[in-house]
């Protein structure tokens, strides 16, 4: 029988997962897949760990998620095509839900199928290898909680294993002599941490906005930003400042590139993360900054060297959940025979043509328009329920206009759903004010 391999049991692994149940349950002969994941339970970054370095075994803690996070753009320009949030919450909800919602969400739908008996938990892959002559890979991985190593053979490998796990950590001269508390993002967890404090965020884009907007929300006395290309521009309350980046620190101060100096408590390294997978040989590795097009990947997925070798979500990412469908199902039905591959050079020619287009893109509105295109070509190959991309397009533009209208206030809009066509409620509560974050909270909407 053949046997395909899914490393990791995040959105972009159990989109997979779906992708195969869903054709079985239409009576497709499937085949066997096997989803190895090095966490405890599945979700991928949205499941919460308070936990940071190492886990309980030893592996790098997966986590780059936070308490209080909520979701950073509509939930309407994520939903799955094939159950909404109506059918899984059994009503409408708000546009921007936390963390915890957004986790039950993506869990629903696994759930429901059925599909987590195909998922071995506690199991980081640690090698996969290819052999030219059987066409098969040789998958090794490790049972943790047995610890026991294994080498199996598969058909196909599927790589889901996320790429904003492995921080970016630049260094600043001073640093090392800091008085204070030195973190890159992926180790933030609890802003209260901040309460009171003065802090200096390095970086200018998600992860910077929303953790100097989190720090400020839970009572930072001031947040300072440096940025490297150019200053986010949000209209920020009173105590933010943004300076161009940070050139050295002595002692508690930091000093920037105009000249300009500012004494903090903590700095926070907002400065991104690495494509990183050390289970990975040199040909079978992705290589590549975080961008909309990343080289070498046939449609976004198919490993232009060894078509047999598939990445899902190794994008920089506007469109998440159902992007990752998109790709998820046309992964699949390559492997099921219902797409036939091109030969090498036709498959370079096009993904050459994407990447030609990509490097022109010069703002967020024309590289939404770029990934919603991407989407919609997917789609079309597959029987993925179709959309109104165009739909999510513009509730896109309009979240853009939202955040630059008021940075502390957008989450308090509401779209309407590109699936059902029901327009969301509003949130009880203003997001600055809504302190408690949980599930059971965000849900007791009126
Ligand atoms: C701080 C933060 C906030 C975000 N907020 C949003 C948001 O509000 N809205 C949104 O749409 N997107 C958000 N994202 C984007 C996020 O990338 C996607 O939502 C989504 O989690 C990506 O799914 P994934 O499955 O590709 O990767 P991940 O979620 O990273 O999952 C990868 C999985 O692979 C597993 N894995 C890794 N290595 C191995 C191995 N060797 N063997 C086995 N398993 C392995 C991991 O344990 C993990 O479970 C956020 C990202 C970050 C970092
Ligand atoms: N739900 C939420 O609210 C939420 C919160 C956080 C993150 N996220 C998600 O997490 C993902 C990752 O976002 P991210 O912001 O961590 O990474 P990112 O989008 O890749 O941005 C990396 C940032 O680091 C900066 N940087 C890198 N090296 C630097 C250096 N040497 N000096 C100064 N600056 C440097 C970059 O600056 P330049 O731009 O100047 O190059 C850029 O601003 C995104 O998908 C985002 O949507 C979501």
């Amino acid at each position: 029988m053949t046997k395909v391999a899914v490393v990791g049991a995040g959105p972009s692994g159990l989109a997979a997962l779906r992708a195969f149940q869903s054709a079985k349950k239409k009576g497709a002969k499937i085949p066997e897949v096997v989803c190895f994941e090095k966490q405890d339970d599945w979700g991928g970054l949205w499941k919460y760990t308070w936990r940071t370095g190492l886990d309980e075994f030893g592996e790098p803690v997966h986590c780059s998620m936070y308490r209080y996070l909520w979701s950073n753009g509509p939930k309407e320009c994520l939903e799955f095509a094939d159950y909404t949030f109506e059918e899984h919450f059994g009503k409408p909800i708000p546009s921007y839900p936390p963390r915890a919602v957004l986790w039950d969400y993506i869990v629903g739908r696994v759930k429901k199928a059925g599909v987590r008996k195909w998922i071995r938990f506690n199991t980081p892959v640690r090698m996969v290898e290819y052999d030219k002559k059987k066409k098969k890979f040789s998958v090794t991985s490790h049972d943790r909680v047995k610890d026991v190593m294994k080498t199996e053979e598969f058909d196909y490998v599927i790589c889901a294993s996320g790429h904003f796990s492995t921080p970016n950590v630049p260094f600043f001269p001073g640093l090392d002599t800091f008085n204070g508390r030195v973190l890159h993002a992926h180790d933030f967890r609890d802003a209260l941490e901040f309460k009171g404090k003065d802090i200096l965020i390095v970086g200018r884009s998600y992860s910077a906005e929303d953790i100097g907007s989190q720090c400020w929300k839970y009572g930072a006395k001031s947040v300072t930003t440096t940025y490297r290309s150019k200053p986010m521009g949000f209209n920020w309350p009173k105590n933010f400042e943004e300076h161009p980046l940070l050139q050295k620190v002595e002692g508690k101060t930091a000093y920037f590139k105009d000249g300009s100096k500012k004494d903090v408590d903590a700095i926070i390294l907002c400065t991104g993360y690495q494509h990183h997978f050390p289970y990975l040989p040199e040909d079978l590795r992705l290589k590549t900054a975080n961008r909309l097009w990343p080289e070498n990947l046939y449609k976004g997925v198919v490993w232009q060297d060894n078509p047999r070798f598939f990445y899902i979500g190794m994008q920089d990412q506007f469109y998440t959940f159902n992007m990752f469908d998109a790709q998820a199902w046309y992964v699949r039905d390559i492997i099921l025979g219902r797409i036939k591959l091109p030969k090498a050079d036709a498959m370079k020619k096009d993904w050459k043509k994407w990447l030609r287009r990509e490097k022109k893109l010069e703002n967020a509105e024309q590289m939404i328009w770029f990934q919603g295109d991407y989407v919609k070509e997917l789609i079309e190959a597959t029987d993925y329920p179709t959309f109104d991309i165009e739909g999510v397009n513009r509730t896109f533009m309009d979240w853009e206009h939202h955040k630059m209208d008021d940075i502390m206030g957008f989450r308090n809009n509401a779209y309407k759903s590109l699936m059902t066509g029901t327009m969301s409620p509003k949130h009880h509560t203003p997001w600055k004010d809504a302190l408690d974050d949980s599930l059971e909270t965000y849900l007791a909407n009126k």
